[in-house]
């Protein structure tokens, strides 16, 4: 995951399509959430695999063990490269959900990548406290869901840059974060709170970033995806 992934935040596969216009040939890596995996289906993912790009599917699963199963089957299927979960399904739920990949994997493919979400970024420390009455700080509640993923043999989590470096001492180096919130120094933060830099994601040891806007809504995508690109890779 060398590439930084293009959060693909589009309504319909023509606006998707005409942002990846002027990235030509390419090969890049793209993540696909709800708002176009439920207006395209399965069909667009297909067409972009078959272009060559890497695919982050990011449907954030949560239901009962033996439906996640299935459904990751199905996934799998897709060929794409990265999938998730919701750590608060379990880890029970999480295995199965690595089962369902490995059952679903392509001959002569690679199983997808599964990584878990802990706490949405969304949500804070008093909503998960009060809400979800869980009575520890929103970072041990992150770092437990962590633990969890890795103990159930997921891939990774994905996590703010800032709580890379602590996910990965208490797991293992090659525990995937991966990371959004990602800001050039000149972009606007949006409604991010907590932004980082391509280059500071990497010093904060983030194996991954994910970037929308600064890319997506960029006047010109390409020069913006390079700048990103030239620094996540020093
Ligand atoms: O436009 P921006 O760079 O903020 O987009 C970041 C992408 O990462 C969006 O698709 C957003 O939904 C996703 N994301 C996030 N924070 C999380 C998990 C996912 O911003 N904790």
């Amino acid at each position: 995951m060398d590439k930084p992934i293009i959060a693909l935040d589009f309504p319909n596969a023509s606006e998707a399509e005409a942002f990846l216009k002027s990235f030509g040939k390419e090969p890049l890596a793209l993540k696909i959430g709800m708002e176009l995996f439920f207006s395209e289906g399965p069909e667009f993912v297909l067409k972009l695999k078959e272009a060559g790009h890497f695919i982050f599917l990011d449907l954030k699963l949560h239901d009962i063990p033996n439906t996640v199963k299935s459904a990751m089957r199905s996934l799998a299927k897709l060929g794409v490269d990265l999938v998730n979960v919701h750590a608060a399904g379990g880890k029970q739920m999480m295995m199965e959900a690595l089962s369902g990949l490995k059952e679903g994997t392509l001959a002569g493919k690679s199983r997808p990548k599964l990584i878990a979400v802990t706490q949405l970024t969304s949500t804070s420390e008093q909503e998960m406290q009060q809400e979800q009455l869980i009575p520890v700080s929103l970072e041990d509640s992150v770092l437990h869901y962590s633990k969890l993923a890795e103990e159930a043999g997921l891939d990774g989590v994905v996590c703010s840059s800032f709580e890379a470096k602590r996910i990965k001492e208490q797991t293992s180096d090659a525990f995937l974060c991966v990371t959004p919130g990602i800001r050039l120094a000149s972009d606007s933060k949006n409604d991010q709170k907590r932004v980082v830099t391509p280059k500071e994601a990497r010093n904060l040891h983030a194996s991954a970033i994910v970037v929308g806007r600064p890319i997506t809504r960029a006047e010109n995508p390409k020069v913006a995806y390079e700048r990103v690109l030239k620094e996540w890779e020093i």
